[in-house]
């Protein structure tokens, strides 16, 4: 049915529901079973002789699985199917191809809804809300809404005068696109390779080894929704083993990628150096870091102003590429407004996911926790900053941090510039009547441009704001958090070193993986 689609609604998981209890049931049978994660290649299981334990961040002694880490040789095999398969899937009826898609996105909403749900969060340490909105809500979202955008696409067709018939056709590029998925979204994991491959592409799927439980479930809807096999290869691996022997394939035709900056840059560098055995100009579509803001006029709502900034610095313990790590505020209201973001922060309870009271869950890996540690420490130390709000962690069951603010004189201080991943919020109080440099200051302190929230209530403020801010952000949020961008609401991508702002859910990102052919017929 290609009607237009609307937004997946979202269940609440509130006490006493169903849902809940249902919820509750899958997490427990899930914990019970230990699982094995091979590869998927050719619609086939494939195990390799590399594994490593798959555990869970809130409590890294439990084991989820044992995932198989795939190099060079399952690599050939993937790419030599791939192909193969790209034969008959590229020539598909596009209907055809689509109506895969949406029928995933059912069985996501649907059947496997607490399954989708409970993955991510063992996986990911997501609360069951965070978890809903993209494990289930945005992913369904991007499979109908890609879906019904290609309807729109395929029927756009040029000018024909008299005499002679103009048409475009919107193929498959030729070769396989590589899409290389982070931990933080399973939404975004599945969309990578799900993108182009609505398109008549093959992918191969690189999934993040950090949240490879959940992207494997994904894997596992896509087959049972009857995608064809050798479409999509699910490669799990570390980057390199993977990565090197796919770029060097003279097939390559893409890189869709959502990852930090120096992998994406690692990335673009080696296709470069690959160029020249090409068959095709490889099309490179990436989102990489934030360091994203909220700017506070002094007309802003205070108090709506602690709630964005609550939720747009912690939730999924900042661990969204589009969080608040950054904030501008007034000498104004600054001693009002600290009394009351402190004590909301005082209220934030952090722990295990499966304790559905918990605000906040763990922080990925150790190797997060020990970066997002250090900036704190380091600005324990420093004159110039001081922290005014959390600033413990403790690793001993899982990777907890406690929702941290820090306080700076120095808008150029290091937690103001660099991206932290983690619940760390900095924030700078500026003199009212430097408003204009201080918004200059606020566009030139970081490299990345991906979100960022103005708050003000006077219109002529906020334009002011809008206007100096205008390259600061791919996703701009007025009087709102700058995080949770809605599929077909809100289309969402940075540019800068924060990507290649190709929206993800959008045409402008599926015209990527279409290469037109004009045919002009005279008669
Ligand atoms: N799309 C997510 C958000 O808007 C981030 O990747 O929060």
């Amino acid at each position: 049915n290609f009607q237009e689609p609307i937004n997946e609604p979202y269940l609440q998981y509130a006490p006493g529901s169903a849902e809940r209890k249902v919820l509750k049931e899958r997490l427990k049978e899930l914990k019970q079973e230990e699982i094995e994660i091979p590869a998927i290649i050719n619609g086939k299981e494939v195990k390799t002789d590399r594994t490593q334990d798959v555990t869970m961040p809130h409590n890294h002694s439990h084991k989820l699985g044992t995932v198989h880490l795939c190099g060079e040789k399952e690599v050939k095999m993937a790419v030599d199917g791939a192909l193969e398969a790209q034969k008959e899937w590229a020539n598909m009826p596009w209907q055809e191809r689509v109506a895969i898609f949406q029928r995933a996105a059912d069985i996501i909403t649907g059947p496997e809804r607490f399954t989708m749900n409970a993955t991510t969060m063992l996986a990911q340490s997501k609360t069951p809300q965070q978890s809903e909105i993209e494990a289930v809500g945005e992913l369904a979202d991007f499979l109908r809404f890609n879906a019904w955008y290609l309807t729109k696409i395929y029927k756009d067709q040029p000018y024909s005068p008299d005499g002679m018939w103009n048409r475009v056709e919107y193929r498959p590029l030729e070769g396989f696109i590589f899409a290389v998925s982070p931990f933080n979204f399973t939404a975004i994991a599945g969309n990578l390779p799900s993108a182009p491959a609505m398109c008549g592409n093959v992918a191969i799927w690189k999934p993040s080894v950090e949240s490879v439980y959940s992207s494997y479930y994904v894997m596992k809807v896509l087959q049972e929704a009857g995608l064809p096999d050798g479409v999509i290869q699910f490669l799990p691996g570390e980057g390199a083993d993977v990565g090197e022997p796919v770029l060097a394939n003279e097939n390559l035709s893409g890189l869709h990628f959502t990852g930090s900056e120096p992998t994406f840059n690692h990335l673009w560098k080696t296709i470069g150096n690959n160029v020249d055995k090409y068959k095709t100009y490889p099309r490179i579509v990436g989102e990489t870091g934030g360091k994203d803001f909220i700017f506070a006029h002094k007309t802003a709502d205070v108090d709506r102003l602690v709630i964005a900034a609550i939720r747009g610095a912690f939730e999924y313990q900042g661990q969204k590429c589009s969080a608040a790590s950054r904030m501008y505020v007034p000498q104004s209201f600054w001693p009002e407004y600290r009394e009351k973001l402190l004590a909301e922060v005082k209220k934030i309870k952090v722990g295990d996911v499966e304790d559905f009271s918990n605000f906040m869950g763990a922080v990925i890996s150790r190797k997060a926790f020990d970066k997002i540690s250090g900036y704190i420490d380091y600005a324990k130390e420093a004159d110039d900053a001081e922290i005014i709000a959390g600033g413990e962690y403790d690793d001993s069951k899982g990777y907890f941090i406690q929702p941290t603010v820090i306080l700076t004189t120095n808008p150029k201080f290091k937690t103001m510039q660099e991206e932290i991943f983690g619940p760390v919020l900095t924030i700078y109080v500026y003199e009212d009547d430097k408003f204009e440099e201080t918004l200059d200051l606020c566009n030139s302190t970081s490299p990345y441009a991906l979100t960022g929230a103005i708050w003000a209530k006077d219109r002529y403020a906020l334009n002011i704001m809008a206007d100096k801010l205008r390259q600061a952000a791919g996703n701009f949020y007025i009087n709102d958090k700058p995080t949770a961008a809605v599929v077909n609401q809100q289309p969402f991508g940075g540019a800068r070193r924060s990507g290649t702002n190709d929206k993800a859910g959008s045409m402008v990102n599926l015209y990527k993986w279409l290469s037109m052919r004009s045919m002009k017929e005279t008669y």
